[in-house]
């Protein structure tokens, strides 16, 4: 520990902002300590975190790293091993740890231009360059657009849940716009524009798979979260698009504004994709906002092969893609891109100080105030992987997918729940006396001690640390039993997983299930074997 009022003291602190020989040194130091810290850490075993330190007095850069090895460093999950295969985020190419340290070290803010006058400009690039992915306009429009400060043809983002909200935003303004005396929602809050309009209520309309982001925008947006709306979805877990049609006619009826019909390019749990076509078809029908929450799967327009699953998408108002996901950019870059470059205006503000109008700066229509550089990830990606990179990356991703769906049906110990149309896998282990019924369905009571099973499964992997995936409960699809199937989710996405480790997984799985069975017969409990099944 440092004492103030000493001259070390404040050495210390103005050498921490100080580019000094001295400060570079001691900069240089610990720099080295954490790459070395950095390098070994999959190979070192956890410690327990160890109590927050003082912070009431500064402890030199050394010192600090020095914790920071034994703490954060040794104890972090490693989301990047080909065996950790639950996230839907961990692996990134090696330079965007550059491109990181580039984004810091020049640390521009994008709120305002002249705080970030070259990276401003690489984001309009970049967000061209997503724009033509999904809209494929002519470059003309392109020209235009990027130039035009009154133009936005999408907006950066820090995570998905944002991209929804700030679009969910839009399309809650476009729906309630200023018109005669009224100033608009933005302006007069929920209560006066239902009024003026003549509607009870305002609701989101989609799949009830649909991610709990638009929850949460349904409740900052003041619509409520019951004014969320979760239709049925067809044996594929796709949204009923039937079902649709009738809420659309409900809502009419009864007075409820939908702002916005929401249709998934890859779902959180299951990685289905809506059938988007339709739904553009329905939604532009009744002139209702199209939103594509393309988080997880929107990379599939990079594949030649596969783009036609999202056909429809170019027919969306706006559509939030994840870079942090299958763009395997480091957590959290995304970005929600929009058909018309004119509907961001809906949510324009201004400031005396700064954001003034026709001033070009990119905090005027967006959520975020000061945001860092994070277009420069995109912008590398989209350069040195490409569109042929994330093609092929896409290609592998759905491939590797279909040989773990053909690993885990090959073994009696699982049931495959879902192969999904992506790269998300649900499946579960089965007890030993409920192997082999492939035939013959479960009974309700059988399903429950296999979802207790299931969860014990996970939870043990969990804990061993060895292998990982995730675990999720869900209604699949229009199949019974309509109650909820404890499930294992294998998310196949990174790019150094190969058929062995798919392997492992499974070996590491049916151990644990062994185990857990020798428990069970401990116990005597007889947990898992099952009354017989008749
Ligand atoms: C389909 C979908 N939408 C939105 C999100 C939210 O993204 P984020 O975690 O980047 O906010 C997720 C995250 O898993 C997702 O899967």
């Amino acid at each position: 520990m440092l004492s103030s009022g000493s001259c070390s003291f404040q050495d210390h602190i103005l050498g921490l902002f100080s580019n000094s020989a001295e400060a570079e040194a001691n900069y240089a130091a610990a720099r080295q300590r954490l790459l070395a810290a950095l390098a070994n850490w999959r190979n070192q075993t956890a410690n327990s975190l160890s109590p927050d330190p003082d912070s009431s007095s500064p402890t030199n850069l050394l010192d600090y790293f020095e914790q920071l090895e034994r703490t954060v460093i040794r104890n972090s999950a490693d989301l990047a091993s080909p065996l950790c295969m639950g996230h839907m985020s961990g692996i990134y190419p090696r330079f965007m740890a550059l491109i990181g340290e580039l984004i810091l070290s020049l640390n521009q803010n994008l709120v305002k231009r002249e705080a970030s006058p070259v990276l401003t400009q690489v984001e309009l690039e970049t967000l061209a360059a997503l724009h033509r992915l999904i809209y494929n306009q002519t470059s003309g429009f392109y020209l235009r657009h990027v130039q035009d400060h009154a133009s936005t043809l999408g907006l950066v983002t820090s995570g998905g849940t944002l991209g929804n909200l700030t679009a969910l935003w839009i399309a809650r303004n476009l729906s309630f716009m200023p018109r005669h005396d009224f100033p608009g929602i933005e302006a007069a809050g929920m209560t006066r524009a239902l009024e003026h309009y003549g509607y009870e209520s305002a609701v989101i309309v989609g799949s009830r798979l649909m991610h709990y982001s638009m929850e949460k925008a349904a409740a900052l947006l003041g619509l409520g979260t019951q004014n969320v709306l979760l239709l049925p979805v067809d044996r594929d877990n796709r949204l009923e698009t039937s079902a649709l049609q009738d809420c659309i006619s409900d809502c009419a009826t009864h007075r409820k504004r939908i702002i916005a019909v929401l249709g998934i390019a890859g779902t959180t749990e299951c990685g289905s994709i809506d059938p988007l076509q339709t739904i553009a078809e329905i939604a532009r029908a009744g002139n209702i906002f199209f939103h594509v929450d393309a988080a997880w799967g929107g990379p599939l327009l990079f594949s030649q092969q596969h783009r036609r699953l999202l056909s429809g998408i170019e027919q969306a108002d706006s559509v939030v893609l994840d870079g942090h996901k299958q763009m395997y950019l480091p957590v959290a870059a995304s970005a929600l891109l929009l058909r018309d470059p004119t509907a961001a205006r809906a949510i324009e503000k201004h400031s005396h100080y700064m954001l003034q109008e026709g001033s070009g700066d990119l905090g005027r229509r967006s959520l975020e105030g000061s945001r860092n550089g994070a277009a420069l990830f995109f912008h590398a990606a989209l350069r040195l992987i490409g569109e042929q990179g994330y093609g092929f990356l896409m290609e592998e991703n759905l491939r590797k997918s279909r040989i773990m769906a053909e690993l885990v049906r090959m073994r009696p110990e699982f049931e495959l729940l879902s192969e999904s149309q992506t790269n998300i896998l649900l499946y579960r282990g089965l007890p030993l006396a409920l192997r082999g019924r492939r035939m013959s369905p479960f009974s309700s009571e059988e399903h429950a001690v296999i979802n207790a099973f299931n969860e014990r499964l996970q939870k043990q992997q969990s804990q061993a640390g060895r292998t990982f995936v995730s675990r999720t409960t869900i209604a699949l699809g229009n199949a019974s039993p309509a109650a909820p199937l404890v499930a294992l989710r294998a998310v196949i996405t990174n790019p150094l997983l190969q058929q062995h480790h798919m392997q492992s997984v499974l070996e590491d799985q049916v151990s644990i299930m062994a185990e857990l069975e020798n428990q069970a017969d401990r116990e005597t409990s007889g947990c898992f074997a099952v009354h017989p099944v008749r």
